[in-house]
């Protein structure tokens, strides 16, 4: 019999009630012999199977362990017990995958409570708990909604190479791509490695960022997206930083900053609403798991909403927006500089560390933030010099618990400017050629932005840990599965 999903069943269960049906999952728990607990994936809840222990022999009845999966066709019937409007009253089982008690002992399938750090070593497995499996299927929904919005919006989807040669982000921190015999590298007359002799005739990397591209795209196609990896070889082992990640960046042809913010606004706005309509069972859990975390957080370090009103924060308030120079001042004078409290300078000119960018976002507004108009010197060469010849129109989004979550800017759509700009940063324009092409043939402002998708999901379902809502996660000295 064919089977039907866990979700499909309890989105409709009258429509299915006194009808035979076979289910087929993973056992979550097996209580007296007789009431299986079933999670096929489809949805957080479990549907409840009955078995009348007397029709069975034992040695059927003992593969029925936590973690095996089992088929069974039964009745679809309305419960006797609390706690589910429906259960199958089973009348055939089919063991598909034993799983031995013993060897379940030792793992995250065990159902009892386990830190995040036990799952994360057994990722492998962890799909099999409440939390991944909710987090998991929000992630998607995230991926969902985004190219929902876009395509609503007329943008297209644009694929960017994942293979580079060119550092986008200028910060060097790049996964050099060779086949080049590490022990033995061809080199060229004064000592350094030769390239040219390389799989593509010159050095290559993984890519930071597909902005460059979708510059190139968005200058003829009007408005595109990247969703892609990317990948950063920067040594920093937080909770907010992956080696492998993926981005979103839109680029807008005649947008400048102003439209910029508007569209990450609405962009942002948009996801949270999806994940709350389309997620509702899963973001409860985590809304649960969430308030429970806290609660062990000393005063100063929780969230003061819960996941779900702090989704719905987002969704209704408009976001803060400052220039960075009036954030400086902000910072200088509050009491928490006067007290000491900040433990790196802060001065115009600085990069601003999380602890200011966290002190603006949860103490003095206590809502997302876009920050703009940063110093030229500490952001990417291709963003736009404005008037003031320091200044660049730049934007981050910062958010509560998460710190930066987008950084984007209007781009230098002017030639002369950019080439200055190259000079400056010691950035070989020659390499960017095809670059510098769109700024001369009909070269027109435009703006864009990258979005951290893991940081993201991390704020819709209340994560605090980036390792935890990427599958198989990517940090220095791991790259275990
Ligand atoms: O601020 P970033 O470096 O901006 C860019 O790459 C631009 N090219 C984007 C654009 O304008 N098209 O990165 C954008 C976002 C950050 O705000 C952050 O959310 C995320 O990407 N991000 C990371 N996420 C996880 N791990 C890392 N190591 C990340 N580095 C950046
Ligand atoms: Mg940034």
């Amino acid at each position: 019999m064919k089977r039907i999903r866990i979700a499909q069943i309890l989105s409709n269960p009258e429509a299915l009630l006194g009808k035979e049906i076979t289910i087929k999952g993973w056992v979550r728990a097996f209580r007296s012999n007789r009431f299986v607990q079933l999670n096929d994936g489809s949805c957080m809840a479990n549907l409840q199977a009955v078995i009348d222990f007397e029709k069975w022999d034992e040695a059927l009845l003992k593969r029925i362990t936590t973690a095996a999966a089992v088929s069974l066709t039964g009745q679809l019937v309305a419960s006797q017990g609390a706690g589910q409007a429906v259960e199958l009253q089973v009348n055939h089982i089919d063991i598909l995958g034993d799983a031995h008690p013993d060897d379940v002992q030792k793992t995250v399938m065990q159902p009892k409570r386990h830190s995040l750090e036990f799952l994360r070593e057994q990722a492998h497995l962890r799909f099999r708990t409440n939390t991944f499996g909710a987090v998991f299927r929000i992630r998607h929904a995230v991926a969902y909604a985004i190219h929902q919005f876009f395509n609503e919006r007329g943008f297209y989807y644009l694929h960017t190479p994942i293979i580079t040669g060119s550092d986008a982000e200028g910060a060097g921190e790049m996964f050099r791509v060779s086949t080049l015999d590490p022990k033995n590298p061809p080199l060229t007359e004064d000592g350094q490695i030769d390239f040219k002799q390389d799989f593509f005739g010159k050095a290559v990397n993984l890519t930071v960022s597909g902005q460059l591209e979708a510059e190139l795209a968005a200058t003829a196609l009007g408005q595109v997206y990247t969703f892609g990896p990317t990948f950063r070889a920067e040594n920093s082992n937080t909770s907010r930083h992956l080696a492998e990640f993926w981005m979103i960046e839109p680029e807008v042809a005649f947008n400048d900053l102003q439209d910029n913010m508007d569209l990450t606004e609405d962009f942002l706005k948009y996801i949270c609403a999806y994940v709350l309509e389309n997620c509702a069972e899963d973001v409860q859990f985590l809304h649960e798991r969430d308030a429970q975390e806290q609660a062990q957080k000393p005063a100063n370090e929780r969230h003061e909403m819960g996941l779900i009103e702090r989704l719905r924060f987002v969704i209704e308030n408009p976001f803060k927006r400052l220039t960075y120079t009036e954030a400086i001042d902000l910072l200088l004078n509050s009491n928490h500089y006067k007290k000491k409290k900040f433990k790196y300078p802060v001065e115009w000119g600085i990069d601003l560390q999380s602890e200011h960018e966290r002190y603006l976002v949860e103490k003095e507004f206590n809502c997302p933030v876009i920050l703009t108009d940063y110093p030229a010197k500490i952001k990417a060469f291709y963003m736009r010099l404005n008037e003031d010849g320091k200044t660049v129109a730049a934007m981050d989004v910062l958010f509560p618990g998460i710190g930066e979550i987008v950084g984007g800017s209007q781009r230098e759509e002017r030639h002369d400017v950019l080439l200055q700009k190259c000079e400056e940063f010691g950035i070989p324009a020659e390499e960017l050629w095809w670059y510098f092409d769109t700024r001369k043939f009909g070269t027109v402002p435009h703006a864009g932005f990258g979005l951290g998708f893991e940081r993201m999901v991390m704020f819709v379902t209340g994560m605090s840990n980036i390792r935890d809502v990427i599958p198989f996660p990517r940090t220095p000295l791991n790259a275990e599965f």
